[in-house]
């Protein structure tokens, strides 16, 4: 097969991170862009050598794109999608997958029934760090897996809420602190921890104008290994914190910070471990959210996963990250959207 060729839908804040990535992987090529306003998708055609459509169908007409990365915002991704699908090419979409399961449901559908690849982008999976912690788990070193935690303590002016019609709104956002930005840690939490069993929480509009999502949110989980945790979201705490997962089990422990690790002990300690443990302190960090949605993104962990995405297509293989794992973090915060309207925790089947 040629290079696998690329067309973005969505030219706004995040397309520019695929656009860079894609120039980055050998055997990828970025070849057209498509957005509704016509200066977003000109300008970062020019900058790739890409041709720029208003209208992302025209787009998919042509041969030589076999893939899509869908930038739009995250509610209107199960229509676009179900067209790209329909017409072959392979789909990379942004997180949220959607902004609900059944919209989620509908995507995994068409390209099932099309037979093309589908994977969700939760570039936070690809960190050193992440990696290590799933490494670890996987080889059973933390013993018996105790609590697990989630701390998105960030920071979003009301400008940033201000800068697009469609951000803090259900229907198109899906929600605010949680479906938004705590998504790729509570993914990371699924990831190293499992399903959910039971969920209780509370959310809170406390710091913004104008949003119908939350900006705050506490939720107390239990695990369907009978480990506990907490998930604490927000995009009211100034200037806002790293985002942080804490892994404790009953023989080792590791905390996460921005891709980085920050703790890593184990009774049964390996040279590794003493590797890791000399760069824990380390001031660089992958590139935190923490008050400024894109300032510090670097393109890296987009670039591991959309590398194995293209893979995938190579190799005829489902991708690391397929419509089944997008999923999971969006089920868990319906859950808890749904315990804090109705005041009862939410017990999953
Ligand atoms: N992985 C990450 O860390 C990360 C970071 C930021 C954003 N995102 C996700 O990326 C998505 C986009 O976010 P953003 O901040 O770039 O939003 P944005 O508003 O900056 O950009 C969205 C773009 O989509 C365009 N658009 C809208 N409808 C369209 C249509 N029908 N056809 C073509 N283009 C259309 C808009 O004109 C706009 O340029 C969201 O789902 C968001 O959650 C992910």
């Amino acid at each position: 097969m040629s290079d696998v060729g690329f067309g973005i839908i969505g030219c706004g804040a995040i397309a520019p991170i695929h656009a860079e990535s894609i120039s980055k992987i050998k055997g990828a090529r970025l070849v057209a862009v498509a957005d509704v306003v016509e200066r977003n998708a000109q300008s970062l055609a020019d900058k790739y050598a890409a041709a720029a459509y208003t209208d992302y169908r025209e787009m998919l007409a042509r041969k030589d794109v076999h893939a899509v990365g869908l930038c739009v915002p995250s509610g209107m991704r199960a229509e676009i999608g179900e067209v790209c699908a329909a017409a072959g090419k392979h789909i990379l979409a942004e997180k949220p997958l959607e902004v609900t399961t059944e919209r989620i449901d509908r995507l995994i559908a068409a390209a099932g029934k099309a037979g093309v690849k589908l994977s969700c982008v939760y570039q936070s999976r690809f960190s050193d760090g992440a990696l290590s912690i799933r490494k670890a788990l996987d080889e059973g070193r933390f013993g018996k897996l105790v609590l697990g935690d989630a701390y998105i303590k960030w920071f979003r002016t009301q400008e940033y809420y201000n800068s697009g019609s469609w951000r803090g709104t259900r229907k198109l956002d899906g929600g605010g602190c949680l479906m938004n930005q705590g998504i790729h840690q509570i993914d990371l939490l699924l990831w190293f921890f499992g399903d959910v069993e039971q969920v209780y929480a509370q959310t809170r509009l406390v710091a913004h104008e104008h949003l119908e999502v939350e900006d705050l949110a506490c939720a107390m989980l239990k695990f369907k290994s009978g480990a506990l945790g907490v998930i604490e979201g927000s995009t009211a705490i100034w200037p806002g914190h790293s985002a942080r997962i804490e892994v404790h089990g009953a023989e080792g422990g590791a905390v996460l910070e921005d891709g980085k690790l920050r703790f890593w002990r184990f009774k049964q300690e390996t040279a590794e471990d003493k590797e890791i443990q000399e760069h824990l302190n380390d001031e660089s960090i992958l590139g935190s959210g923490a008050g400024d949605p894109l300032s510090n993104l670097r393109s890296d962990g987009h670039r591991l996963q959309i590398t194995d995405f293209v893979e995938a297509i190579r190799l005829n293989r489902p991708p690391a990250i397929d419509g089944r794992e997008g999923r999971r973090a969006v089920e868990l915060i319906e859950a808890i959207y749904r315990s804090a309207a109705s005041g009862a925790p939410v017990v999953f089947a």
